[in-house]
Order: C-alpha cells, then structure tokens, then sequence
C-alpha cells in the first residue's frame, strides 16, 4: 500500500471510532481514489456505510473486498453481514445472487459456502460454522454484545441455570463452553471449586477476564479444547453455542472424554421443528429434538431433562430452542 494511501485510512479510522463518520467516509473515499482495488479500504468503507444503514451502496465495495482478497477474514466476514442484511431488508433476490456468485468464483472459500448455504443459493451445508467467521462476528461485537443481547431479552444462562439447579452437587471443576463474555459465569459461579471458559474470540475473551469469574480462560475452538481436557470436568455448560455447530457429533463425543465419571453437560441448541439439522438465513443452526436424543446416545450420554423454551427474542419473534441436561453414561 502507498503511504499516503495509509495515511488516509488510519486517519479515516481514527475519526470512524470516535464516532466521526462523516469525515471517516470521506477518508476512505479519498484513500480509494488513490487505490481503487485496495481491500483494506473498500472494506473500511463497506463496513461504515453499512453501519449507517446504506446497505445497496455498501455493497460493490464489500463485495470487492471480499473478492479480490480471499485470505482477509474481516472483509469475508462483513460481506457475508451484509448478504444477511439485504436479505432480510427486501432484498433477498440480490443477496441470493451475490452469494451464489461468491461461492462459485471462490468453490474453497468455506465462507462463501456458508452463506450460500445459508442464504437458499445453493451448494453443501458444512458441519459447522467456519472458525474465522465465528471468530470475526464476536470479535466485532464483544463490545456491545451484552447490551444488545439484554434488548433481545436474551435467556439462555437463566434456562441453563433453572436446568441444573435441582441435579448439580457442588463443588465442581466446571467449564463454560463458549463463554463468550462471560454471561453464564454469573449462574455457574456459585457451585464452582474452578471455573474455566474458553471461546473462539479473543475479544469476547477479553471481555469474560474482565469480570474476574474465572480461574482460566483460553481463546481456541471448543472441539480441540475438549480433546486437549481429558478427564477434567464435573459440568460442561455451553449457552448459545452449538447453534454454531451442525453436526453435534464431534462437539459431544469430546465433551464425554472430558467429562469425569457421573458429570454433566447442559447446553440448548435452536429448535428445528422437525428431522436432523438446519442451516438457518442467519447462518445459525437449529437441530430437531430427534436428531439431539440420538446423537446424545450416540456419544454415550444419557437424557436427564430435554425442554423447549424461548433463548431471545429476533426481530420481535420468539426464538425457540431445547434446554438440555445430559449425564456422561459410563
Ligand atoms: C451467542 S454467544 C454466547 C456466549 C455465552 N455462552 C453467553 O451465553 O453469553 C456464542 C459464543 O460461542 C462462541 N463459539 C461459537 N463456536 C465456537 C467454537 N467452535 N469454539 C469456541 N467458541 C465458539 C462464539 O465465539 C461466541 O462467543
């Protein structure tokens, strides 16, 4: 990049995150003047006007971001945002072509593939949400996340908590499975001998530390955590968090070898009314009850309550979603 074109852009994001957007817009529009095809800031721009709401505008230079640097996981990220947004905001045909015009330019790019997936455009539902794209949407959104999830009027730790309350048997080694900033820890606090959290996000991580719950917290994927953790846990909670999962083979079998005799693992996944797993528009999963009793048994857990109850609220419709506690079968 030209230093002059740098210049421009750490200007541009000086005054974007002190709230300056004009001044940040015309920035990033002067440092594309000078580079036209440069990824970092047709991605700064697309990113800002999509914050302001210009979402039809955000989109050519968001859409080169994304095309012209496939390795750039915040441009992958924001442009995949975006196709969600259009799609819910009236404009799901453009969405839909974008996205299958993405994956078919970039067939390895399982980003691209996801929202294909997710969008209606086509191609094969992955077993999982892609780690730089769980890691990119919470990193941006650790700041505001708590806020934004109490005006969704998001329950899921209390519903964990109602869940266990009645077969826990404290003290505990407990792990809070995708702990994210740290929500959950307030319920599981109170029956721990140790609290441990791990979450693909650095940034969500940072946040979770700065309640000072923990005695351990790790940025990494949950799977290889577990595999890492043999033997060590009493209770594994994972609030809101296999909805990033499809498959829930993997993520279940390496919560079993995790957990010590006679432990438990309480989690909830979104509801699918019926069969196997879902990939939603919004890039989430949800998973039929069937589906979950069976790939429970299948990793050797045993059922000790399944309910369905209401995680948050979406766009002023109820979420649904199953609360579950299973006890390690051995
Ligand atoms: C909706 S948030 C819930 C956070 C927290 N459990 C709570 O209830 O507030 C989902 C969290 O799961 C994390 N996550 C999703 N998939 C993950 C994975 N495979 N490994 C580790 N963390 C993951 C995300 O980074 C995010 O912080």
């Amino acid at each position: 990049m030209k230093p002059e074109t740098d210049a421009l852009l750490q200007m541009g994001l000086s005054a974007h995150r002190t709230g300056r957007r004009g001044q940040a817009e015309t920035l990033y529009r002067e440092a594309l003047k000078q580079e036209p095809r440069n990824a970092s800031a047709n991605n700064l721009l697309g990113a800002l006007l999509m914050e302001m709401d210009k979402n039809v505008e955000a989109l050519s230079f968001l859409r080169k971001a994304a095309m012209n640097a496939p390795a750039y996981e915040a441009a992958q990220t924001n442009y995949g945002s975006l196709l969600y947004v259009l799609s819910k905001k009236g404009e799901a045909r453009l969405a839909l072509a974008e996205a299958k015009t993405w994956a078919k330019k970039q067939p390895q790019n399982k980003v691209a593939r996801h929202w294909a997936a997710a969008l209606g455009a086509g191609g094969d539902v992955q077993a999982a949400m892609p780690e730089s794209l769980v890691r990119n949407t919470f990193d941006g959104f650790a700041k505001e996340f708590d806020a934004k999830l109490a005006k969704l009027d998001y329950r899921v730790p209390e519903l964990i908590a109602g869940a266990l309350k009645d077969v826990v048997k404290p003290p505990l080694d407990i792990l809070d499975a995708g702990c994210g900033t740290g929500l959950m820890a307030l319920h599981l606090k109170p029956w721990a001998r140790s609290l441990a959290g791990v979450d693909l996000s650095p940034a969500m991580i940072e946040r979770a530390r700065s309640r000072k719950l923990y005695d351990a917290l790790d940025a990494g994927e949950l799977v290889a955590y577990l595999k890492a953790h043999g033997d060590s846990f009493d209770l594994i909670a994972a609030a809101d968090v296999f909805c990033y999962l499809g498959d829930l083979g993997p993520v279940l079998a390496a919560s079993q070898k995790s957990l010590r005799k006679d432990g438990l693992l309480a989690f909830t996944v979104e509801a699918a009314d019926a069969g196997h797993f879902t990939l939603g528009q919004s890039g989430r999963y949800a998973h039929g009850e069937g589906y979950v009793r069976d790939a429970l048994a299948a990793a050797g857990f045993s059922v000790i309550s399944l309910a369905r109850d209401v995680a948050r609220h979406e766009d002023g419709q109820p979420v649904p979603c199953f609360v579950v506690v299973a006890g390690e079968g051995r």
